[in-house]
């Protein structure tokens, strides 16, 4: 299959390395800015182009990955040497009805990796979720054939199970990343490294394996500690916004685990 890679982000980058690991050939690889698309084409043996009207009419498949906002941006630009292609976007969030900014389109798709990818680091593509949506039946058949070569997991959704399938990511891993922020700023306070919570962080991830996250919960919410509650409130004086997000989460945690409040 000829494919061309709209983008040469994250995802982009990723993505057509596994391609071409498996065999598929990359022909282009777009980007607004020519040495980004160019170090891109290169390591996948494709061509860069920096203007979308050069992209080329030869293509069995056109993965769009830039932007969710830019999506119809970039739909527009390409309309006329894709009409008869198949195009897909890569975006967990992007409802399939972007593609009705092009109503010529007749075989349009969707291509999610299920995964928090950064260009610089290594990943095994081969455990990532892909989740697939053609507009076509017989395009469907075709992006799971290309999913299997890259993926074990590979899953037919909708757009609405994509969009829980999404704010449930950004919980998980955005919201979560971005509580590591905040703890390591409380342990800057006192100079401790990071490097101390990773055993902590990594047995949370893995008992996951053994029950569900409601189970596992531990800490003072779920065991009725209020003084130790307290205790963390005083610490963050000064850090209303932390006091805050640790409120909201201890209420949070209290209503879900609202039978152990009861006794
Ligand atoms: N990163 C993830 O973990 C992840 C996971 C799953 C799905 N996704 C989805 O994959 C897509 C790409 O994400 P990413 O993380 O790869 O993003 P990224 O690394 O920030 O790369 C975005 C690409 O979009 C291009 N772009 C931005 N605005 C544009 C515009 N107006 N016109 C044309 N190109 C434009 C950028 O172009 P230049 O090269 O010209 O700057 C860049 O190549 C998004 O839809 C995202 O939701 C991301």
């Amino acid at each position: 299959m000829k494919i061309v890679l709209i983008g040469a982000g994250n995802v982009a980058t990723h993505l057509g390395r596994k391609l071409v690991e498996v065999g598929e050939e990359v022909v282009q690889v777009f980007s607004r800015s020519l040495p980004k698309a160019a170090a891109l084409a290169t390591e996948l043996g494709a061509r860069p182009v920096d203007d979308l009207y050069g992209v080329t009419a030869k293509a069995d498949l056109y993965i769009i990955a830039v932007h969710d906002d830019a999506i119809g941006e970039v739909l527009k630009k390409i309309e006329d040497f894709v009409l008869d292609k198949l195009v897909v976007h890569t975006s967990g969030s992007t409802p399939a009805k972007v593609f009705e900014t092009v109503p010529e389109l007749n075989r349009t798709g969707v291509f999610y990796p299920l995964q928090t990818f950064t260009k610089e680091r290594q990943l095994d593509f081969s455990e990532v979720p892909i989740c697939i949506q053609a507009s076509q039946d017989a395009d469907l058949l075709v992006l799971e054939e290309l999913a299997s070569k890259i993926s074990s997991n590979v899953y037919k959704i909708t757009d609405a199970q994509r969009a829980w399938l999404h704010v449930s990511a950004v919980f998980v891993n955005n919201f979560t990343n971005h509580l590591f922020n905040i703890g390591n700023s409380c342990l800057g306070k006192k100079q401790l490294p990071f490097e101390m919570l990773m055993p902590l962080i990594r047995e949370t991830v893995a008992k996951l394996e053994d029950g569900s996250p409601k189970d596992m919960q531990t800490g003072p919410a779920v065991r009725k500690d209020i003084k130790t509650i307290e205790r963390h409130l005083t610490l963050l004086n000064g850090r209303g916004d932390l006091q805050e997000i640790y409120r909201v989460l201890t209420k949070h945690i209290k209503r879900a685990h609202a039978d152990n409040w009861k006794h």
